[in-house]
């Protein structure tokens, strides 16, 4: 075997985002030592992406919130196929991980006695955002890392991890590469925590950065854990349209939350056209009363706007392909309304969405105080990932532990909006704090010098391939079937075909071929992204399959409806001793007596 350069650390965490970040500063507060790898630079997570808010019942706007409303929220966001007990951990722990980044010096938002303030988001009944502007992802992620700095925390910036290494059952490091240079590196760890995010560049329109093509979903399949939950994909209903090179990108929640509207090319506010009914009782019938939520009074029920993203999606999706979209195939957001309702609109948008009214500025010639906005759905979210235990965020494989998107349970079959930052922050601090306890139990392990060869052989193979096919027509190919088969309505005949084409883009992928040589080589890196992307393109289609369901964000054309069996399993994915992939169903546990209760009591 070739030297490598070996790196030994108790705990490393792969990915340096929100959960990446909390998890490392968790273990390494717990005196292991603790590397970090990061795909990107570090501070450039997916993370800063996030723009609306952080989900916790604080109570500061409105002193009716707890978190046993957090909890029914979240659950009947997720159509009650989430796991219980990690939905409970959440919304208890939620508000103390808030409290927490404030003290390590996030400058949120304030109300006007200098507290936290909590905007309006879609599914949840009270105001629960702590937020930032619209650039709350940013502030959280500057605040972790100058808290991280100063924990001793080493920082492997622009690696990939190519495998997770084993030692009979238990994970014991990983395999990776400096992008940069393409040097190989041994990572030899006690435990490994996976915090590496989603897989939105699977599909051809998404709101995810580069960096999302699945890596931990498919290092952990590879590696013998279980993923949970894969059909659930959440396609956000406001993404960017116009011009074509920003399709995609994130128009936020908090433009609805802030009273933004969505009309059809007639004007029309076709969102209140269909109330599903159980949130009629929460939802506004009337603008007015709409409008009066978003100003905060308490006696109004919120605007259709804020119904969850699956609903509001398929009501984008219905209008323009009915012909009542705009010219670009979208439909309009519209915040500059709110001019004809308080004075100073356009300096009060700027206050309360300053990147929106920048980002269309600069990238669509759209000044949002004066024009609405053309905005579609954009895939945004997994809420599969790998399967973990719900209080220490171990996998099921020894040793291996997830946090963030690329793990599961959370959000069940649709998350609500700034879930997912509060998401991080709870369970990248479990996993850093049980992944760390592991590492004190348990020594190095004994690498295998054929794991490494293997891996190592398998990275440099496509630069053995002369003539053999460009890795980017590959993935454009893979981007268009997923878009255009397993996106927000789906058939069985079209996911069959995927599932067809995606064995035949295996094939081609196996002789996806490279030029030049390992030093900043970006077509190099795209051939082992998309072995990434095609294990969670097979996981996602072959869920959606075994689904015979709508549920959340799964909605199929020809099952149109829920369907009881279906609300007490969830979907399992394994790789099996052949190598091919397996799929179970299996019952959720039960959720006990006094959880029952909390629901019911908030319906
Ligand atoms: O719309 C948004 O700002 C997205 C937030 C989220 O996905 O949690």
């Amino acid at each position: 075997m070739p030297e490598y350069e070996t790196f030994d650390y108790d705990v490393l965490v792969i990915g340096a985002g929100g959960a990446g970040l909390r998890a490392a500063i968790e273990a390494s507060a717990a005196g292991v030592r603790v590397g970090l790898v990061c795909k990107s630079l570090l501070g450039k997570a997916h993370t800063v992406m996030a723009e609306g808010g952080i989900a916790a019942a604080l109570a500061n706007v409105d002193e009716r919130d707890n978190w046993k409303v957090h909890f029914a929220d979240t659950m009947r966001g997720g159509q009650y196929v989430n796991q219980w007990r990690m939905a409970e951990l959440h919304a208890k722990e939620a508000p103390d991980r808030v409290r927490e980044l404030e003290a390590w010096g996030a400058v949120f938002d304030r109300t006007k006695d200098g507290r936290i303030l909590q905007r309006h988001f879609g599914g949840h009944k009270y105001p629960r955002l702590a937020h930032v502007g619209d650039r709350t992802g940013l502030e959280m992620i500057r605040t972790l890392q100058d808290h991280g700095v100063h924990k001793g925390i080493h920082v492997h910036m622009e690696h990939t991890i190519l495998s997770l290494l084993k030692d009979g059952d238990r994970v014991i490091g990983a395999f990776g590469y400096e992008r940069e240079r393409g040097r190989f590196k041994i990572f030899r760890a006690k435990a490994v925590v996976l915090a590496t995010g989603g897989i939105g560049r699977a599909y051809k329109i998404t709101s995810n950065s580069w960096e999302y093509t699945g890596d931990g979903h498919a290092l952990a399949y590879e590696a013998g854990a279980e993923l949970i939950d894969m059909e659930f994909i959440q396609f956000h209903p406001t993404g960017m349209v116009w011009p074509p090179s920003v399709m995609g990108i994130l128009v936020t929640e908090g433009v609805r939350g802030e009273g933004g509207i969505l009309t059809n090319k007639d004007g029309k506010r076709f969102m209140f056209d269909e109330i599903p009914e159980a949130y009629r009782a929460h939802t506004a019938d009337n603008e007015e009363e709409g409008w009066r939520y978003c100003q905060g009074h308490k006696d109004a029920r919120r605007p259709p706007e804020l119904l969850t993203r699956d609903h509001v999606s398929r009501c984008i999706v219905r209008e323009i392909k009915e012909g009542r979209g705009s010219s670009h195939g979208g439909v309009f957001l519209d915040i500059s309304w709110i001019k004809s309702k308080i004075p100073n609109s356009a300096e009060h948008i700027k206050r309360k969405l300053p990147s929106m009214h920048h980002q269309f500025k600069q990238l669509a010639d759209i000044d949002i105080t004066e024009q609405p906005m053309e905005v579609g759905p954009t895939t945004h979210y997994i809420m599969g990932g790998v399967r973990v235990d719900p209080d220490t965020q171990m996998s099921r494989v020894p040793g291996l532990f997830a946090a963030g998107e690329c793990a599961a349970g959370i959000n069940g079959a649709n998350r609500l909006g700034g879930n997912s930052l509060s998401d991080l922050l709870v369970f990248g601090k479990r996993a850093g704090e049980f992944s760390a306890q592991f590492a004190k139990q348990n020594s190095f392990g004994e690498i295998r010098n054929d794991q490494i060869d293997s891996a190592a052989r398998e990275a440099l193979a496509p630069f053995d391939r002369g003539d053999g096919e460009n890795p980017y027509q590959i993935q454009k190919d893979l981007q268009e079937l997923m878009q255009d088969n397993v996106g927000i309505v789906r058939t069985e005949s079209e996911m069959q075909y995927a599932l067809g084409q995606l064995q035949q883009l295996k094939q081609r992928a196996n002789h996806a071929a490279v030029t030049g040589n390992r030093e900043y080589n970006p077509g190099w890196h795209t051939t082992i992204d998309l072995n990434n992307l095609l294990t969670v393109s097979e996981a996602i289609t072959r869920a959606a399959v075994e689904r015979k369901e709508s549920r959340g964000a799964q909605f199929r054309e020809d099952y149109p409806e829920k369907h009881e069996p279906f609300s007490k399993v969830n979907t399992i994915i394994l790789k099996a001793r052949d190598g091919s992939m397996q799929i179970r169903l299996e019952p959720l546990p039960e959720i006990p007596d006094y959880l029952k209760q909390v629901i019911e009591e908030n319906r």
